[in-house]
């Protein structure tokens, strides 16, 4: 099964388009979203309904999803962040809400587990180093476990009882899963935060036990633009262009 793997791609649509339609020209059977659809962009609404629609889903809930639908305290997001909430808890239908709220904090499938965060603490947990990667081994068995947060794409590894390893994934970078036990996140849609602007995805091929890293090109200042006109404070617009 040929899996197309996204997360946090936080209300850009612009992005989510570009790459959606990468999954389509690669003739991908299934998605994988790791959440955080809405916060931070100008299209909840459009974001949250195109994903709704998408055939063979897996989705979890992120936690910028979870604000928003009233399961995670404000007090967790700083002030842009916030103003991003409130613009998106007026962009949504009730039954965008309510599909938001329904979403599960963890999913765990025969080819997969799936979490925003980290299985330990599905909700607020960055997942950046290798202790916490140790630690977290107790709270989930299938592998790969795929994750994001952190907007970074980025892989963890531990096999036996031998020391774990950790990197950052760079474009095409390609994973062949072992048997060991591996933690992946596809970096983001919509808002990546490792220096490189472009959209960020996986695939991830179960039978072949393959995963690799992509970026896709996006017309960003569509995205800036909408947000100017929407009175995002400026920090959000500029760092699409940088991905930072
Ligand atoms: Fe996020």
């Amino acid at each position: 099964m040929l899996y197309g793997v996204f997360s946090d791609v936080h209300a850009n649509f612009e992005a989510l388009k570009a790459v959606l339609a990468f999954f389509r020209k690669n003739t991908v059977s299934r998605f994988i979203c790791c959440g955080d659809l809405v916060g931070y962009g100008p299209q909840p609404g459009e974001c949250v309904r195109e994903v709704m629609g998408l055939p063979g889903l897996d989705i979890v809930l992120g936690n910028h999803d979870a604000a928003l639908t009233g399961k995670m305290e404000l007090r967790w997001f700083n002030k842009n962040a916030l103003t991003a909430i409130a613009f998106a808890k007026k962009e949504l239908s009730k039954i965008e809400l309510v599909y938001l709220a329904a979403l599960p904090e963890t999913v765990k499938t025969e080819d997969f587990t799936l979490v925003h965060g980290t299985p330990r603490k599905p909700l607020t947990e960055y997942l950046l180093s290798e202790d916490q990667f140790l630690e977290n081994l107790a709270y989930w068995d299938r592998s790969p476990c795929f994750m994001g947060h952190s907007h970074t794409p980025i892989y963890f590894r531990q096999s036996g009882g031998l020391p774990p390893e950790t990197g950052f994934l760079r474009p095409k970078a390609k994973i062949v899963l072992d048997g060991a036990r591996y933690m992946l996140n596809p970096g983001s849609v919509g808002q990546p935060r490792d220096g490189n602007h472009r959209a960020s995805c996986g695939l991830y091929n179960s039978k072949k036990k393959t995963f690799e890293i992509f970026r896709v090109d996006y017309d960003f200042s569509k995205t800036q633009e909408l947000m100017r006109a929407a009175g995002f404070p400026g920090v959000l617009i500029e760092r699409l262009a940088f991905g930072l």
